[in-house]
């Protein structure tokens, strides 16, 4: 079997999602755990883009141990250089770098000729070859290219020093067959071809990100670009976990092997969603909360007589590992345990934490699931300080009524602060109410509740996307009461908001007393 190198770019390409933005703890906290799932490379940012970028990467490549750590560069010596600064206190680093190819991209974005890109590939990597060994190249636009000229390119890197050549599907608009035959003619043509690693990176526009991307790895391809749950630019990047697990199920067809730890899958996946504020859909292949659930009477039934019926992946091979349901008599014990199994090694305080949540839904709800417990975890056990908390909320809504909140929030200092205020429904009344006590100025962008599990005593949970200062911040909170669910989302956002405002700074941005007084 051949290793198959898993490039991710949740962090970079994956932030490019519509709507999705981290801030550099989060950015910190998945590559944490993309170094726990065993990706071979992360691609943590494009660090001449913005400082946030830079420092992200900065800290990103100093302090996650493992898997290489690359940053993007465009082909211009700024941005080599900032991805070499940015990168270059890590231990194992990589300058990523790319130039379009496509004669659309040459005359339309870039305003050159083939020659002057050419030569401009070549002079970039060996600029980033002076700072680091390990250099990718990618032609983006690869799969628009004269592949002629594509060949001559390729050579002309790999003979500058690039170690991985990456064959971009930037639109989305190969087909396995053609994709799989180009990566053939590139092992045919290009005479230093073995020089390199072959890698593809490719996007989802038509649904075929995965499709194309394994198409590429049978025909010789050993590094493919993807991203947790699919999320990227547009329709999204081919989904890591979809890869793996295809390349898994099917080893007899692929002859690869990743150093994926799967059971580490589910995990990523929620952390990536609950981070992003991007929700995976139901029907999702392997993270989708139907992935594994089967409603027909006779799949059921065949499932219960031998699980090879209808299952060709079995859910703990992803972490989904165990069907233990844990009730209101559980104690904290059984409660680390489950963690334990699930992945989180939890501190005695943050088990403290979730046992009180834990507590509280339990008495409201009979049994508690695997899912309602990961909700538990993303809404308690936060890497952002809970600058401000819920203390109490009540609201009064129906018809014909005035949706009215009263709101009391824990202030940084201790002291709890009292609002009352109307709305056009319940959630609108405790988000105004929300804001005079804390007074920072923000848009409610997005706004989404699902339920965690099935039935009427369900879990609901609330993601939100506020802007504030010309950035997104995304906030989530857990609750059986929806409108509860719905402050405590509000809440972490805005005080991601209020750290990012101190961490820029910008310290007048914070409110501590809405402008009722008080
Ligand atoms: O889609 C693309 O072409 C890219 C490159 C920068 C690799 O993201
Ligand atoms: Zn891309």
């Amino acid at each position: 079997m051949d290793k198959l190198y898993i490039f991710d770019t949740t962090l970079r390409d994956g932030e490019q999602s519509p709507g999705a933005s981290l801030t550099s703890s989060e950015k910190l906290e998945i590559a944490f755990q993309l170094a726990d799932l065993g990706v071979d490379i992360i691609e943590a940012g494009f660090p001449i883009t913005s400082p946030d970028d830079f420092a992200a990467v900065r800290r990103i490549a100093m302090e996650v141990k493992g898997p290489v750590i690359t940053g993007l560069a465009r082909c211009r010596p700024e941005d080599i250089d900032a991805a070499w600064e940015a990168l270059k206190d890590g231990e194992n680093v990589r300058i990523h770098t790319f130039i379009a190819t496509s004669d659309i991209h040459l005359t339309h974005k870039l305003h050159m000729t083939r020659e002057q890109a050419f030569e401009q590939a070549v002079d970039m990597v060996l600029r980033a070859k002076r700072y680091t060994s390990d250099v990718e190249f990618s032609p983006e636009d690869a799969t628009r290219s004269d592949w002629n000229y594509l060949y001559q390119v390729l050579e002309g890197v790999i003979d500058a020093g690039a170690t991985t050549i990456n064959i971009p599907d930037t639109v989305g608009f190969t087909t396995p067959i053609e994709l799989g035959r180009l990566i053939s003619s590139i092992r045919e043509h290009v005479p230093n071809v073995h020089k390199a690693v072959i890698s593809v990176h490719c996007h989802n526009d038509l649904g075929m990100a995965v499709s194309n991307s394994l198409a590429a790895v049978l025909a010789g391809a050993r590094q493919v670009e993807c991203t947790i749950n699919g999320i990227g630019e547009r329709a999204g990047n081919a989904a890591l976990e979809e890869i793996v697990m295809a390349t898994n199920t099917r080893p007899e067809i692929y002859q690869v092997e990743t150093g994926i730890d799967t059971k580490q899958i589910y995990k990523t996946s929620r952390l990536v969603s609950s981070l992003t504020g991007i929700l995976v859909q139901p029907n999702k292949a392997v993270v989708g909360s139907n992935a594994f659930a089967h409603e027909a009477g006779i799949h059921q039934d065949g499932v219960l007589k031998d699980r090879s019926t209808y299952e060709i992946m079995d859910a703990r091979d992803v972490g989904l590992s165990s069907t233990l349901v844990l009730g209101k008599l559980s104690g904290r014990h059984a409660l680390r345990q489950r963690f334990e199994e699930m992945g989180y090694n939890l501190s005695d305080e943050e088990v403290n934490r979730a046992f009180v949540r834990f507590k509280e839904i339990a008495d409201k709800k009979k049994e508690i699931t695997t899912k309602d417990l990961e909700a538990i975890l993303a809404d308690e056990i936060t890497t952002v300080p809970e600058a401000y908390q819920v203390a109490r909320l009540q609201v009064s809504s129906g018809f014909p009524a005035i949706p009215t909140a009263t709101v009391s929030l824990r202030l940084p200092s201790g002291e709890e602060r009292i609002e009352v205020a109307t709305g056009a429904g319940p959630v609108d009344a405790s988000y105004q109410a929300i804001d005079k006590i804390i007074g920072l100025p923000v848009r409610l962008a997005e706004y989404s509740v699902r339920s965690v599990t099935g039935g009427i005593d369900a879990l609901g949970e609330v993601s939100v996307r506020i802007e504030s200062g010309g950035r997104n911040f995304h906030g989530r909170g857990a609750d059986p009461d929806i409108i509860v669910a719905s402050a405590k989302a509000y809440i972490n956002a805005l005080n991601k908001a209020a750290a990012a405002s101190v961490e820029s700074g910008d310290r007048a941005d914070v409110g501590v007393a809405g402008p009722a007084g008080i």
